[in-house]
C-alpha cells in the first residue's frame, strides 16, 4: 500500500527538527522574510520533503524553516501551494496537516489580498474575522482522515482569543490593524469589477486566492487559527488602476517590518 503522504512527510521531517513545533506559520506572497528572524533555524527545501511539489509562484520560496521565534517553536512554510496552480486541495493543505501531525497546536496564516472594502487601501493589515469560500473547493472532500473531523464547525474559525491578542499587540506597537471578512476566489485571474461588487454585497472586505483551504484543514485537525491579510492593492474597479502581481509583491515588502512586529508580538504571548 502507498504511504499516506502526510505521514511520510512528517516522518521525514521529525528527526530533522530541533523540537516539536508549537505553531505553524504559513507565509503569503512577499511575506516570507519573517523567517530571517527565526533562531537556530533548520531549513528544508520542499524538494527534499516527500510529497511536496516545487513552488511556482514568484515571491514564494518553497522551503520550510523550523526554529525559535519569539520564544515559540515554529514551523514556517515560506511559500505555499495554491489550487490555481493546478494542485489538488489536498496538496495545498499538506503543510498544515504535516505540522498538525508533528504536534503544532495553532496556525498563523498570512496572505496578500485585494481590498474590496474601499476604506482598506494598500498597506493595510487586516485581521481576518471570518471568510467566504467562493472557490467551489473544499480540502476535506474525500475520505475522512482519522485525525480530522468530518464536519468541522467553522462558526469561530478565526480564534477570538488569538484575535484579541493580535489587537492588543497592534495597539501596543502602534500598528493599524483593521478587521474584516476574507473572500477566497480560485484565481488566477484577478476579479472583474462586477465580481468585486458581488463580494462587497456578500460582506467581503478583502479578496484573495489562498488561506481558506489551510484554515479549513487546520480547524478539522483542531488547531486554533489566526489569519492576517495584507491589503496590497484596491480590488478591481475600486480605482482606475490595473492590477499586477509585481504591485502585490512591492506592497508586501513595504509592509514587512510592521507585519513582522505584529506576528512576533503575537507569538510572544501565545
Ligand atoms: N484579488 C485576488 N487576490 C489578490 C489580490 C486581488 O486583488 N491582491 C492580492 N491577492
Amino acid at each position: 500500500m502507498t504511504r499516506d503522504p502526510v505521514l511520510a512527510a512528517a516522518d521525514h521531517l521529525e528527526p530533522l527538527l530541533p523540537e516539536p513545533p508549537d505553531i505553524v506559520l504559513v507565509l503569503g506572497s512577499g511575506l516570507g522574510g519573517l523567517v530571517d528572524a527565526i533562531d537556530d533555524a533548520v531549513t528544508v527545501p520542499y524538494a527534499e520533503i516527500p510529497g511536496f511539489p516545487s513552488v511556482t509562484v514568484t515571491g514564494h520560496h518553497g522551503r520550510l524553516v523550523a526554529g525559535r521565534l519569539a520564544g515559540r517553536q515554529v514551523l514556517a512554510f515560506q511559500g505555499r501551494y495554491h489550487v490555481y496552480e493546478g494542485h489538488a486541495p489536498a496538496v495545498v493543505v499538506r503543510p498544515v496537516r504535516v505540522a498538525a501531525a508533528l504536534g503544532a497546536r495553532a496556525l498563523v496564516v498570512t496572505c496578500a489580498a485585494g481590498g474590496a472594502n474601499p476604506s482598506f487601501g494598500p498597506g493595510t493589515l487586516m485581521l481576518i474575522t471570518d471568510h467566504l469560500n467562493l472557490t467551489g473547493r473544499n480540502p476535506l472532500v474525500g475520505p475522512q482522515r482519522p485525525e480530522e473531523q468530518r464536519f468541522p464547525d467553522l462558526s469561530r474559525a478565526y480564534d477570538p482569543g488569538l484575535r484579541a491578542v493580535a489587537r492588543s499587540v497592534a495597539d501596543r506597537e502602534g500598528i493599524e490593524l483593521v478587521e474584516g471578512v476574507y473572500a477566497a476566489v480560485l484565481g488566477p485571474s484577478y476579479e472583474t469589477p462586477a465580481e468585486i461588487r458581488m463580494i462587497q454585497r456578500l460582506g467581503g472586505d478583502a479578496v484573495g486566492m489562498s488561506t481558506v483551504p489551510e484554515v479549513i484543514a487546520a480547524r478539522a485537525a483542531g488547531l486554533d487559527v489566526l489569519g492576517i491579510a495584507l491589503i496590497t492593492n484596491a480590488a478591481a474597479g475600486i480605482t482606475e488602476h490595473r492590477l499586477d502581481h509585481q504591485e502585490v509583491l512591492d506592497a508586501a515588502r513595504a509592509a514587512a517590518d510592521r507585519f513582522g512586529r505584529l506576528v512576533t508580538g503575537v507569538l510572544a504571548q501565545l
